[in-house]
């Protein structure tokens, strides 16, 4: 049986994430976490804040707050906020912990010393008031293009021109507001990329048709542009320092310029993929300490992440498209550069007795808009996961975006069409069936699973159709095709609501008790079933589904011929409250006056 390694793309740890954040990453790796998991796999779901860099600098600046105390509790808010969306993850770290520190400097080292990494000069803006480089955002003027005169250096809010820092008119720190500034030069690491063009390319074209058209297509686009070499180093203060102090020749000899690098940290899109393997050390650790068993953690984490440790290890990644590039061109060309080196004579050799795994499977995902505009964290604009527990519970949400996750197309939230979706699905449909059956099963067999009668042709056809379809749904979890597990998981409550109404115990019991203790006993087996194989997306209700009928939960996931034989008569039965309560239209108009519908549509700068 595989072990089942997951990740979700790392959530920058500035400010609370939108259900776009959701959709594209965190969610569909929990849904398939907690598949695997009801499979009986070994299963690891990680994920962490991703805490470096000038955004996350600005973002305590702003909120007038040093930069790791920021972190602490903007790590602290989204992990909270994550648990109350049911996300499973089995260590939820910070790409600031010092495993991923010990990890970025180890990775750069032997990068350094296979010749993969080079130091160039570059041109940075310095700022003599504030003793220091400013990165491109810290830097603020006139915009050449538009007049706009609070422009920051990367871009113009204002007309959304492109920008160098060296473009702006009257340029000041956005520290200070001084004005004294100046170019000055500065030294950098510069990862070979270039190199690694033709391993990436013979590695992406092996995943034609395993991995979704949209990653392959993104990460081909990439090659066929051509790889440029990519500064991974920064002149900013909150990061994984370079440290160079201890680290040997490269191919040529030489050591790196430890003056040059002091008070360099590494680019934070360097450090935050290397924290998959980061928060992996993090959790062993975590279970370690737990455990009383402190020092025995490196060989349980390395077994996850290095050959042949990990053989039986299927890793899977989760992410929007955005992300694409840096998982299948930056982060493997960092884990490939160390693996590998090359051998002075146009060939490449093995450089390590236990290489490191890379992707199995990478899941990317378009973008969730809301209402065909973007959610926009800067702009505030959209539904943000602490506003939306405030208004319903984790599972509308979960239900609504996985039902339209955004894997084929790009997928457009709407008050209307949410309200519409899961007052169909979830009240009418599940909540409904659910209800009906242990409600009628308190009132007329007392509270209890009944006895007697043999099943029929109606229930023959029934076993035959939830066969084919949990078949159904189980393959298409496998392949993590979710929008489609979803309507396989909907058809399969509708064949729920079709068996009671033809089998109508409610009728039967009137003339022919043995028909009707089938009948629920059928349907209460139904039940059963549901709570189990909803449980991945609606983790909340399902919960309280297998409470009502004395399963176990979480359960396993069923095989299709067991699937309707779970429940020994006589078992106590007690129908759940409400499960889902509808959405009224005058929520949904409240809400919408509240976030905002379609004439809120802005693009934000
Ligand atoms: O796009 C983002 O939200 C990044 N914080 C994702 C990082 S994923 C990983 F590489 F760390
Ligand atoms: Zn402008």
């Amino acid at each position: 049986m595989p072990r089942i390694l997951i990740t979700s793309a790392l959530p920058y740890i500035n400010g609370i994430k939108h259900l776009g954040t959701l959709a594209g990453s965190m969610l569909p790796a929990d849904v398939y976490a907690r598949f695997n998991r009801s499979l009986g796999r070994e299963t690891l779901y990680l994920c962490a804040t991703d805490e470096h860099g000038t955004t996350t600098e600005i973002a305590a600046a702003e909120a007038g707050q040093d930069v790791s105390d920021f972190c602490a509790l903007q790590h602290r808010i989204q992990y909270d906020l994550g648990r109350r969306f049911g996300l499973s993850w089995d260590h939820f770290g910070r790409s600031s912990a010092p495993q991923n520190h010990r990890l970025t400097q180890r990775f750069a080292q032997t990068l350094w010393e296979h010749g993969f990494l080079e130091e160039r000069v570059t041109q940075q803006v310095y700022s003599l008031a504030d003793k220091r480089f400013l990165p491109d955002r810290y830097v603020i003027g006139t915009c050449p293009h538009c007049g706009y005169q609070a422009a920051r250096g990367d871009q113009c809010e204002n007309c959304t021109r492109v920008l160098d820092p060296a473009d702006l008119i009257n340029p000041r720190s956005a520290i200070s507001g001084s004005t004294e500034i100046e170019i000055r030069d500065s030294k950098h690491l510069f990862l070979r990329q270039s190199l690694f063009a033709g391993r990436l390319r013979s590695w992406i074209e092996s995943k034609r048709g395993e991995w979704p058209l949209l990653v392959t297509s993104i990460a081909l686009k990439w090659l066929d542009e051509g790889l440029q070499d990519r500064g991974v180093t920064r002149d900013v203060a909150w990061g994984v320092p370079v440290n160079a102090f201890e680290w040997g020749p490269n191919p040529e000899g030489r050591r790196p310029d430890i003056q040059g690098l002091a008070d360099k940290v590494f680019y934070v899109w360097f450090d935050a993929p290397i924290e998959y393997i980061g928060v992996t050390w993090e959790w062993a650790d975590a279970r370690a300490v737990e455990a009383g068993r402190r020092g025995a953690e490196d060989a349980e984490w390395e077994r996850w992440w290095r050959l042949p440790l990990a053989d039986d290890v299927v890793y899977s990644e989760f992410m929007g498209k955005d992300n694409v590039p840096f998982h299948t061109v930056g982060f493997p060309t960092t884990l490939m550069g160390v693996n590998e080196r090359q051998d002075g004579e146009g060939g490449w050799v093995s450089a390590e007795t236990r290489p490191w795994k890379l992707v199995d499977q990478l899941k990317g995902f378009n973008y969730l808009d809301y209402y065909g505009g973007k959610f926009s964290t800067s702009l505030k604009r959209g539904v943000f996961m602490d506003a939306a527990l405030e208004l319903l519970p984790a599972d509308y949400w979960r239900w609504w975006i996985t039902a339209n996750a955004p894997e084929t197309s790009d997928a457009t939230f709407t008050w209307e069409q949410f309200q519409a979706q899961v007052n169909a699905d979830l009240a009418d449909v599940l909540g409904n069936f659910v209800n009906r059956i242990c409600k009628f099963t308190e009132s007329r067999f007392e509270g209890r699973a009944p006895d007697g009668g043999e099943p029929g042709e109606l229930e023959q056809r029934l076993a035959r159709d939830v066969a084919a379809k949990l078949a159904e749904l189980t393959e298409l979890m496998e392949a993590r095709e979710f929008r489609k597990s979803t309507t396989a998981l909907r058809q399969l409550w509708v064949l729920g609501n079709q068996y009671l109404t033809e089998a109508a115990p409610w009728t039967a019991i009137k003339t022919d008790p043995a028909r009707a203790a089938v009948a629920v006993r059928t349907g209460l087996n139904l039940v059963a079933l549901f709570a189990k194989v909803s449980e991945p997306f609606i983790p909340f209700a399902a919960e309280k589904i297998a409470t009502a009928v004395g399963e176990p939960f979480p359960g396993r996931w069923p095989e299709p011929d067991e699937a309707l034989s779970a429940l020994e008569p006589g078992r106590p039965i007690a129908a759940p409250d409400v499960l889902f309560r509808k959405v009224e239209d005058a929520q949904v108009a409240e809400w919408l006056a509240r976030f905002g519908g379609p004439e809120a549509r802005v693009e934000p700068a």
